[in-house]
C-alpha cells in the first residue's frame, strides 16, 4: 500500500512512460475505407465526412498508390453505381464499379478487400430483395454470392459481407469455393448494429433506404450477448476475421468477442465516430489529432486486431513522423 506502492513512479520519466505502454497502434492494424462513385468525374467531397472523398473510376489506381505510399496495407472498397435497379445487379455484374477498381488496384500490393452488399445497388437502399416489404434472405443469398464470385474474378484479396442476412457466410463461403476461391479469406461484418452512426456513409454511398430502415436485420443496439451468437455462427460457417461494427458505442462487445473466440478481430470506426471528432474539432472544441489517437488506441486496447478507420491515412502519416 501507498507509501510503499507508489504509481506514479513510472509515469514521471516520458521514456518510462513509452517503456511500459500497454497498447501501441500501428500502421499494420488498419484499413482505408474508400468510396469509388461511377457517376463522377472528378473526387467528390462528402459534406459530412470531411476530408474524405469518393472518387471517380479511373483514380483507382492513383489512390491505391496514396494510400500503399502510406504503408496501410489495406482498403476496404465501396462503391457507387451508374444504375441502380430494384435486384442491385451492379454488385455482380463483370464490369461493376468494384469489380473495376478491384482490377485497376491490381498493380499495388495492397490488400484489395470488398465490401459486400446491396444497399449500394438497389433503387430502394435496401441490402437485399424486397418482397412485399421485406427483405427476403434466401434470395438475397444467391445474389451475395455471385457478387463473391464475381469480386473473386475480378481479383479482390478479401470478401467482407456486410449485409447481415442469416446464412450469409455459409453461402458465400461454398460459392468462392466451388469456383476456386477457397484461398480467399471472408471478414465477416458479423456482429453489424442498427446504428445511426451510419449517418454521414449513406450519404456517401447514397445507399439510406428509401422506405423502413434496417432493424429486421442489423442488431438492436441493446444487445451484447447476441453479438456473440452472431460471431459464433459466422466463425461455425467459416468467417476467418470478425468485425464489430460500429466501434467506440461497443467498446464492450469487441472485448466480449475478443476474450471468447481466437481468430482476428476487426473493428470498424465508423462514419458518424469520424463525423464527431472532425465536427468538433473544427469548432476549436477538441485536439483533433489526441482524440483519434487516443480514440483507436482505445478500439485496440478493447481487443481489436484491425480496425477500420477514415483517418488511416491521417494516422499513417502520423505513426510515420
Ligand atoms: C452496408 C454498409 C454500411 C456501412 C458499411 N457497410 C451502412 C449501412 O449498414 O447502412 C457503414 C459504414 C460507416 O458508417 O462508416 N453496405
Amino acid at each position: 500500500m501507498f507509501p510503499d506502492v507508489r504509481l506514479r513512479r513510472l509515469r514521471y520519466n516520458p521514456r518510462v512512460r513509452d517503456m511500459v505502454r500497454e497498447t501501441r497502434l500501428s500502421v499494420e492494424d488498419l484499413i482505408y475505407p474508400m468510396f469509388f462513385d461511377e457517376t463522377i468525374d472528378r473526387p467528390r467531397e462528402i459534406p459530412s465526412m470531411p476530408g474524405v472523398s469518393a472518387y471517380p473510376v479511373d483514380m483507382a489506381a492513383e489512390a491505391a498508390a496514396e494510400v500503399e505510399a502510406l504503408g496501410i496495407p489495406a482498403v476496404m472498397l465501396f462503391g457507387v453505381p451508374a444504375k441502380k435497379d430494384d435486384k442491385g445487379s451492379g454488385a455482380w455484374i463483370e464490369d461493376g464499379v468494384v469489380q473495376r477498381v478491384t482490377r485497376s488496384m491490381k498493380e499495388s500490393d495492397l490488400v484489395v478487400i470488398a465490401d459486400l452488399c446491396l444497399c449500394e445497388y438497389t433503387s430502394h437502399g435496401h441490402c437485399g430483395v424486397v418482397r412485399e416489404g421485406e427483405i427476403v434472405n434466401y434470395e438475397t443469398l444467391e445474389l451475395y454470392a455471385r457478387t463473391a464470385v464475381s469480386q473473386a474474378e475480378a481479383g479482390a484479396d478479401m470478401i467482407a459481407p456486410s449485409g447481415m442476412m442469416d446464412g450469409t457466410i455459409m453461402v458465400i463461403r461454398r460459392a468462392l469455393d466451388d469456383e476456386g476461391y477457397h484461398r480467399i479469406p471472408i471478414m465477416s461484418y458479423a456482429a453489424k448494429y442498427a446504428s445511426a452512426f451510419y449517418g454521414p456513409f449513406r450519404d456517401a454511398a447514397d445507399s439510406a433506404p428509401q422506405f423502413g430502415d434496417r432493424r429486421s436485420h442489423q442488431m438492436d443496439p441493446a444487445n451484447a450477448r447476441e453479438a456473440i451468437r452472431e460471431v459464433e455462427m459466422d466463425i461455425s460457417e467459416g468467417a476467418d476475421i470478425v468485425m464489430v461494427k460500429p466501434a467506440l458505442p461497443y467498446l464492450d462487445v469487441i472485448r466480449d468477442v475478443k476474450q471468447l473466440f481466437n481468430l482476428p478481430v476487426a473493428a470498424y470506426n465508423v462514419s458518424g465516430e469520424y463525423a464527431m471528432i472532425k465536427a468538433a474539432a473544427a469548432n476549436g472544441w477538441i485536439d483533433e489529432e489526441r482524440v483519434v489517437m487516443e480514440s483507436l488506441a482505445s478500439i485496440k486496447r478493447a481487443g481489436a486486431d484491425l480496425i477500420l478507420t477514415y483517418f488511416a491515412k491521417d494516422v499513417a502519416r502520423r505513426l510515420g513522423d
